[in-house]
């Protein structure tokens, strides 16, 4: 068994004023329902403290954006492991393919934040996915292969229990353009098989691996039915309370 994680990746949108709306708009469309899934809120850094603050009493969690491997020092800007643990953080989001893309991180860089986030006791959603031209190359299950593999090398089983895995294709996200939910079902078993190659069957059955690219109220449910896909990382749709609680809504408990 394991258990469905719906996440908003708020990416950098809303101020402070805007975050804390969100969160009361959001508990009023969740109230008297316990939702099945576990539901992670991922506001930009400036937000959080306000955040955690208003999730309190609420069962749902709060995530970070980015992270950085080292535990202080002279790193101008970045956001240390100790930094998000002292406002309640429980989950981060490691390697989205935005930071790959825009802020040069590497395979090895996704590989050190993974290791330290977890030996921090934070909970990490890494980001894996291919580009539309390595889709149309034929090399997805190659991309797929290498970028899990680096960020997991040298973990333990234990660890990877405080690990969820985002599948998200990089020509879904933000496009309106969503994988279809047997190209999710592929790419999410064979990301599955490979964490069963380097753990064991036991560890990546009790995976969670979610779906991101353009998951909306509309498309959510049918993602979600698919055997592998375990939950969705949401980005554009997860902006409004009204949009991402029906997708959270939607959700089944676990697989
Ligand atoms: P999207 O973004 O839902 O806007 O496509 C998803 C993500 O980047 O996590």
């Amino acid at each position: 068994m394991r258990k469905t994680i719906v996440a908003a990746n708020w990416k950098m949108n809303k101020d402070v004023d805007e975050a804390s709306e969100f969160v009361y708009a959001f508990q009023e469309e969740m109230k008297d329902l316990d939702p099945n899934a576990e539901v992670v809120i991922c506001p930009p850094f400036i937000a959080l403290d306000a955040v955690a603050e208003l999730l309190q009493e609420s069962g749902f969690k709060l995530g970070a954006q980015n992270i950085h491997y080292e535990n202080d020092g002279a790193f101008t800007g970045e956001i240390s492991a100790r930094m998000l643990k002292s406002l309640g953080v429980h989950y981060v989001i490691v390697g989205h393919s935005e930071r790959r893309q825009f802020f040069g991180e590497t395979d090895e860089i996704v590989a050190k934040k993974v290791k330290k986030a977890l030996s921090s006791d934070l909970k990490v959603i890494l980001c894996v996915g291919e580009s539309l031209s390595e889709r149309d190359g034929g090399v997805t299950e190659k991309v797929l292969e290498r970028q899990v593999k680096a960020a997991l090398d040298g973990l333990t089983a234990q660890q990877l229990t405080s690990l969820v895995i985002a599948y998200e294709p990089i020509w879904a996200i933000g496009t309106g353009r969503n994988a279809t939910p047997q190209q999710a079902q592929d790419a999410h078993a064979f990301i599955r098989s490979t964490v069963a190659g380097m753990f064991g069957k036991e560890v990546a059955t009790s995976l969670t691996i979610q779906y991101g690219g353009s998951v909306k109220p509309e498309n959510a449910a049918e993602l979600l039915s698919r055997p592998d896909v375990d939950g969705a990382l949401v980005g554009g749709a997860s902006l409004k309370a009204d949009s991402f609680a029906k997708i959270v809504k939607s959700s089944p408990a676990s697989k």
